[in-house]
């Protein structure tokens, strides 16, 4: 369903993304790992349209977006769900306004259809009621949740989530990606996922790929991502100092 091929993206002399071939099958929770820096948040940013490659193709089903004129994009947009890194929710806007957002600017439903709408993603969530509170009045994993149900909002096909969990505890990560994969079930998107949650990802994930040095190094199960004999990957899943992952 979603597959890249061969993307290009530099920033001036720097070299993010170097040739990155990859295939998201429909309905994959696909999780992309790597290092803080490793150009994660621009290869989602590639699958939707919002950052465009110096070279190469992304193609959504039979589209190939990265020549795609601003209506046509935005028709193809109209199809992702997204959360972003920090979540960013509007400071300034209730958790129920900020849940209906996507559908008063992209849809023309009624208010009536928008409220049912967000009343059911804030129960699925397990907000049902905060609809007044502001998200500096809620805690860390509760703002993730709001974001949550703010992504799902529009009946996406296909969600990107860039660190759904992180600053949150343990058990909170825990049960965002039990969130993430009840719903996945319930409502049978293709989810891409960028997580630096090891050994979390492990039990959320369909497919895992390794992004590092602008390629990918590894991808396939997560029982052969754990099992890998590439030094990178094997330091990166056990967090060790020493090895071919440059610290500094
Ligand atoms: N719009 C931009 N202009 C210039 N450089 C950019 C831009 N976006 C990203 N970069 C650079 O590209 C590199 C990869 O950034 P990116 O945000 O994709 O990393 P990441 O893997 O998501 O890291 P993290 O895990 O810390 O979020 C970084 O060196 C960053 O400075
Ligand atoms: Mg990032």
């Amino acid at each position: 369903m979603i597959r890249l091929v061969n993307i290009r993206k530099s920033f001036g002399s720097q070299m993010v993304l170097s040739g990155i071939n990859l295939d998201i099958p429909d309905r994959a929770v696909y999780v992309v790992v790597g290092v803080s820096g490793a150009g994660k948040s621009c290869l989602l940013k590639h699958l939707i349209g919002l950052m465009r490659p110096d070279s190469g193709q992304v193609w959504i089903d039979d589209i190939e977006i990265t020549s795609l004129g601003r209506r046509a994009l935005n028709r193809v947009r109209n199809r992702f769900g997204m959360l972003f890194q920090g979540g960013a929710l509007f400071d300034s806007m209730s958790v129920y306004d900020n849940v209906a957002f996507p559908l008063r600017e992209k849809t023309r439903k009624s208010e009536a259809e928008i409220r049912d709408k967000v009343h059911e993603r804030l129960f699925q969530v397990g907000l049902a009621g905060v609809d007044a509170k502001f998200p500096s009045e809620l805690s860390g994993g509760m703002r993730k949740r709001a974001a949550l149900a703010r992504s799902l909002v529009s009946d996406p096909e296909i969600l990107l989530f860039d660190e759904p969990t992180t600053g949150l505890d343990p058990i909170r990560v825990n049960a965002i990606h039990r969130l993430i994969l009840d719903l996945h079930q319930m409502l049978d998107f293709t989810a891409v996922i960028v997580s630096h949650e090891i050994p979390a990802v492990f039990s959320l994930a369909t497919h895992i790929a390794m992004l590092h040095q602008g390629v990918i190094v590894e991808s396939g199960s997560p029982s052969a991502l754990q099992e890998s004999n590439n030094p990178v990957v094997r330091q990166f899943m056990s967090g060790q100092l020493e090895g071919p992952i440059d610290v500094y």
